[in-house]
């Protein structure tokens, strides 16, 4: 059996272990389907493009959902990789391969198809899964330390296509605030700054090379925990492009041998190169 086969099905078990049936035939999609259920997405996709491809929902998530990651937060602690780069952020990061090991669930809402039809419905874009190897496609970032940050930067898509990101709030005992600017690649529109410190099941949508946005430092004994999903519109990646994105998830994430484990297992014909489709 190859490697990705055994991860595979070590995932699966893992996912009948943790919650039962109920687990593996769509918890997550369920509460997500209650989650959309009161929202008016018609008014909420004009918000999304008046804002320059930008949506805060302060609440999102149904409770127990966000209790789910809390605890997979909770429980991934020990697997957190510390990344630090002088002048531009320091954090730590779980990465989707770790994720895919221990905590499935989150996993499981991140290809939620009723989350995925949603997003689709506010981007207008057809959106496909992040590739396997990508370890952003679904990661947790943990603020832990006084002093960690990240600088202003945008989620540049090193894809063919757009890359867009999904923050969702996890835990935030802290005084951390996403600050951002709107319509900055937009010619037409003057700049718009705006800031939200988004709570345990917020949600905020936006699309990866038109947000520029940072997260300012926390504090001694603050603790900030954002779950990241990242969706595209193509998923294919030039190869100078792919090097560039990995030394830089490498440096600034999740550390060599969590993003190059994927590609050595390539190499060494353990794994499957392509991602999945939606
Ligand atoms: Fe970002």
């Amino acid at each position: 059996m190859s490697v990705q086969a055994e991860e595979e099905q070590a995932v699966m078990a893992n996912v009948r272990g943790a919650g039962g049936e109920a687990a593996a035939n769509g918890t997550a999609d369920a509460s997500i389907g209650r989650a959309l259920g009161g929202l008016d997405s018609a008014r909420l996709r004009d918000e999304y493009v008046n804002q320059g491809s930008f949506l805060y929902l302060s609440e999102f998530l149904p409770a127990d959902a966000t209790q789910r990651l809390i605890d997979a937060a909770n429980a991934l602690m020990p697997e957190v990789n510390r990344n630090f780069i002088p002048g531009h952020k320091a954090g730590g990061s779980v990465s989707r391969h770790t994720i895919d090991r221990l905590q499935p669930y989150i996993a499981e809402l991140y290809r939620s198809p009723k989350l995925i039809a949603w997003l689709e419905k506010m981007t207008g874009d057809k959106l496909q899964l992040s590739p396997e190897d990508d370890p952003h496609a679904y990661a947790l970032y943990y603020y832990t330390r006084a002093g960690d940050h990240i600088g202003w930067h945008y989620d540049t898509s090193y894809y063919d296509g757009r890359r867009y990101t999904v923050l969702l709030g996890v835990i935030d005992d802290s005084s951390c605030i996403l600050d951002y600017e709107l319509h900055t690649r937009d010619q037409n529109k003057a700049d718009e700054p705006g800031a939200v410190q988004y709570p345990p099941g917020a949600l905020v949508l936006f699309d990866g090379d038109k947000l520029r946005h940072r997260v300012t430092a926390s504090r001694e004994g603050e603790v900030r925990v954002s779950l990241t999903f990242e969706y595209v519109t193509n998923p294919n990646m030039r190869p100078w492009r792919r090097f560039i994105s990995n030394m830089k998830d490498a440096i600034a994430y999740f550390g060599f041998r969590q993003v190059f484990r994927k590609a050595l297992q390539s190499a060494t014909g353990g794994a499957r190169k392509t991602g999945e489709r939606v």
